[in-house]
């Protein structure tokens, strides 16, 4: 069984097969950042008429890359939501269209669940059930994932994601956008104690995240700066990534406490963040359990975490045959 996976939430055209004994077989990801970068962010409507360009090509080069044909396709998996609604649809009407065209059943795919999943793409991956920290530019969430499909949030943020804070911040560091990554390159050379930033909400129980109160002081900070030198920069860059990762891992910590399971899972953009995956890891040795996450192209969007989300419902028989397509902006990741 060939399953094609079709991602288009944001800013990144992802396309994958995966098969059930060979595993991962192509994938491809091109991303917009290039193009979204003079404009300081991602605009939907260029989102959206980007991916129509692309889509088609990068499927025909995976299929080259497998050595298939599309009829030897026995699934189509695309994102349904949740993201730019434009951008879902370029990639659902795409993903129902081949489905039809090939009378193959074809998969919604909840975003965040593939991401979730995208560590058992490995070969050191978990087994269910486990805990999961979903960090991304839109979502930071604590997920207790029980099985396939079953998934319960045990903490989520107030306000700002932390991939938002790490953009945030890097934009009043005046870094390009997407700041995340060249924030956390900066932070590399500066000292993560510089500057005594607050650890949000671990003064309250609970396992919920607040990161906007965090924002507010490391602009203040950098304000108070009238010039930035190099040195200066990186020590602001280490001192609130070291915040945003503290409270990330203390956050993680309480809820091995509360689930007592003893696997941890990072996915999503920020699980990229090398400071968080030592300090995780460091936390995971002392509660004696294992941390994992996926390799380093597969933290960010693509298409590999959802035609493997497709293959697993697959096997589940879960599936539609309809021809009613789906995207949705917001979709909560307990209805799936
Ligand atoms: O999962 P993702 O690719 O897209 C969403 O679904 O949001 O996550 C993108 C986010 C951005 O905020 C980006 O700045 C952040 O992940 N990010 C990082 C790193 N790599 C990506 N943040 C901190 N450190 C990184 N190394
Ligand atoms: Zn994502």
């Amino acid at each position: 069984m060939y399953v094609l996976g079709i991602e288009t939430s944001c800013d990144e055209t992802g396309v994958a097969i995966y098969h059930e004994f060979k595993g991962l077989v192509a994938h491809r990801v091109f991303s917009q950042i290039e193009m979204q970068k003079r404009f300081g962010g991602v605009v939907p409507e260029l989102a959206s008429r980007d991916h129509v360009i692309r889509i088609l090509p990068l499927i025909k080069e995976i299929l080259i890359e497998a050595e298939i044909t599309k009829h030897q396709l026995s699934a189509v998996a695309y994102t349904a939501g949740p993201g730019l609604i434009g951008a879902l649809l370029t990639g659902a009407a795409f993903g129902k269209t081949l489905g039809f065209a090939l009378n193959i059943p074809t998969i919604a795919i909840h975003h965040l669940e593939a991401h979730l999943l995208a560590p058992l793409l490995e070969a050191n991956k978990p087994q269910f059930p486990f805990l999961a920290l979903l960090v991304s530019g839109g979502h930071t969430m604590l997920v207790h994932v029980l099985e396939l499909g079953h998934y319960r949030i045990l903490g989520e943020s107030l306000d700002d994601a932390a991939g938002e804070a790490f953009d945030k911040t890097a934009r009043l560091l005046n870094l390009p956008y997407p700041g995340g990554p060249l924030l956390a390159k900066l932070a590399e050379s500066g000292n993560p104690n510089a500057y005594n930033l607050p650890r949000p909400m671990l003064d309250r129980p609970g396992l919920d995240f607040s990161f906007s109160g965090l924002k507010t002081k490391a602009a203040q900070l950098i304000n108070t700066h009238p010039v930035l030198s190099p040195e200066l920069k990186a020590d602001l860059a280490a001192s609130v990534q070291e915040a945003i990762v503290d409270s990330l891992v203390l956050k993680c910590q309480r809820a091995i406490h509360q689930t007592q399971e003893k696997q941890l899972v990072i996915a999503g953009g920020v699980s990229a963040n090398l400071r968080l995956r030592t300090k995780l890891q460091n936390m995971m040795n002392q509660e004696g359990g294992m941390l994992f996450y996926p390799r380093q192209e597969f933290c960010t969007d693509n298409g590999a975490m959802i035609a493997y989300a497709g293959f697993m419902k697959m096997k589940k028989g879960i599936y539609d045959d309809s021809l009613a397509l789906e995207a949705k902006a917001r979709w909560p990741l307990t209805e799936v």
